[in-house]
């Protein structure tokens, strides 16, 4: 199949290995991807995700078959929408469905429409809705930019200064949601979507927060493992159940059908599953974790969803094994990371084995040296019979690869191995 995937970034780079390694052979073109993708697959670096015109243009001119949208800009500007008008199948909703990421009330809308259980929230136009709100809510505060906010938008504190502060910022910015603050482990459960039907994929943890022992700032995700030897077996049902189909029956209710990804952001408190957030698209890392286990073929699962043929299909299957990402990032990230700095040592990182390396945020200057070009910059992907073995191959990989000022968590998967 020739395919089409949008973005830049390691979560895009899993997404091309997956397919690559599927016995059907794929033609894919990355737009506009990163020097580990570009290494494995052709690239676009002219053509912008963002602009749909462009993009329903270049499908059509190339012949593309399979659209897949890999982040959540191009969804949220609707990018889908141009291509699937123009007949192709696209793995990724459009603009009103991937509402449900883009906007946090318009989530909070769907999930009490559908009776799917979630934390109580307020949304507050004026600083003294704020304060309202955090009184009746109390400690630990939980407030959320409404919009995209690319990992920075959630604050979760005891200080209620820093509450208000963070709130009165991303109140000139589309507003804010203050939530119940909810406690519990937290789980990743990606399902494939046709619009009707879903598939679950193999739950995933992320870790959040910046340093060990879940301290410092939230970011765009520091590692990940899955799968999650703790969970009940019942709960991927229950999810389905309780969550995604309502969700999607919903949407489709509404005439906005969720043809993509639906990531399921969820927390298991004592009082049962709750639905923290929803995202519009794979996640980032934890497809790193996800899909190098994932036997079915992802083409199989992308095209029946794109094309609404997801009902009767079997559940995907995933192998057996324990799969940990640990990911590295600039000095500086996520509040100002430095870039440009080179990175060696990767070729000895992949020498471990059972190890593979996803480019998160990487260029080649003009000589062919390897730069880190943002945050997050690579995601070292381990595979192990145990827990135990794939993050102590990681840690090794890590360990080889020098990034001047590089920070990475060192407790991913610990609490399981
Ligand atoms: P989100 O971007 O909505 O996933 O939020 C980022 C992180 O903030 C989550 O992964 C949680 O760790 C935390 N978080 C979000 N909402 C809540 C909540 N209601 N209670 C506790 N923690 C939360
Ligand atoms: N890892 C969290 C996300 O992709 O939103």
């Amino acid at each position: 199949m020739k395919i089409l995937v949008l973005g830049s970034g390691a979560r895009e780079h899993a997404i091309t290995t997956a397919l690559l390694a599927e016995e059907a052979e794929h033609e894919i073109v990355v737009a506009p991807g990163n020097a580990g993708i570009a290494a494995d697959v052709a690239v676009e670096t002219g053509l912008d995700p963002l602009d749909g015109a462009a993009v329903a243009e270049y499908v059509i001119e190339n012949g593309i078959e399979l659209v897949v949208i890999g982040p959540e800009a191009p969804l949220v500007a609707g990018v889908a929408d141009p291509v699937r008008t123009r007949g192709i199948p696209v793995f990724g909703p459009g603009k009103a469905a991937a509402q449900l990421e883009g906007s946090k009330t318009f989530a909070k809308r769907i999930m009490e429409a559908a009776g799917v259980p979630t934390g109580r929230a307020v949304r507050a136009a004026t600083l003294a809705d704020v304060e309202k709100a955090l009184d009746d809510l109390g400690a630990p505060y939980v407030v959320k930019a409404d919009g995209l906010a690319a990992g920075k938008g959630v604050l979760v504190t005891e200080d209620r200064a820093a509450a208000l502060s963070h709130a009165e910022h991303y109140l000139t910015q589309g507003g804010v949601l203050l939530e119940e603050f909810l406690d519990g482990q937290e789980v990743s459960l990606f399902l494939v979507s046709d619009g009707h039907t879903v598939l679950p994929l193999s739950p995933a943890q992320d870790y959040k927060r910046l340093l060990d022992g879940d301290a410092g700032p939230n970011t765009g995700g520091m590692g990940a493992y899955s799968p999650l030897p703790w969970l009940p077996e019942t709960f991927v049902d229950e999810v389905i159940d309780t969550v995604a189909l309502p969700t999607v029956r919903q949407l489709a209710v509404e005439q906005t059908p969720f043809i993509g990804l639906l990531y399921c952001g969820l927390i298991v408190t004592e009082r049962g599953i709750r639905v923290i957030e929803f995202n519009a698209r794979f996640g980032d890392p934890e497809t790193q974790v996800v899909l190098p286990r994932l036997v079915t073929p992802l083409s199989t699962l992308l095209f029946a969803a794109a094309t609404g043929a997801l009902s009767g299909m079997p559940r995907p299957e995933f192998a057996l094994d324990t799969a940990v990402t640990v990911v590295v990032a600039s000095e500086g990230y996520p509040e100002a990371p430095l870039t440009g700095r080179p990175i060696t040592g990767l070729e000895a990182a992949a020498e471990v084995p059972e190890v593979t390396i996803a480019h998160a945020a990487t260029a080649r200057d003009a000589s062919g040296t390897l730069l880190a070009t943002g945050g997050r910059v690579l995601s070292v992907v381990a595979r192990g019979t145990t827990f135990a073995e794939a993050r102590e191959r990681a840690y090794e990989a890590v360990g080889r690869i020098h990034l001047e000022g590089s920070q990475h968590r060192t407790d991913i998967a610990a609490r399981v191995s």
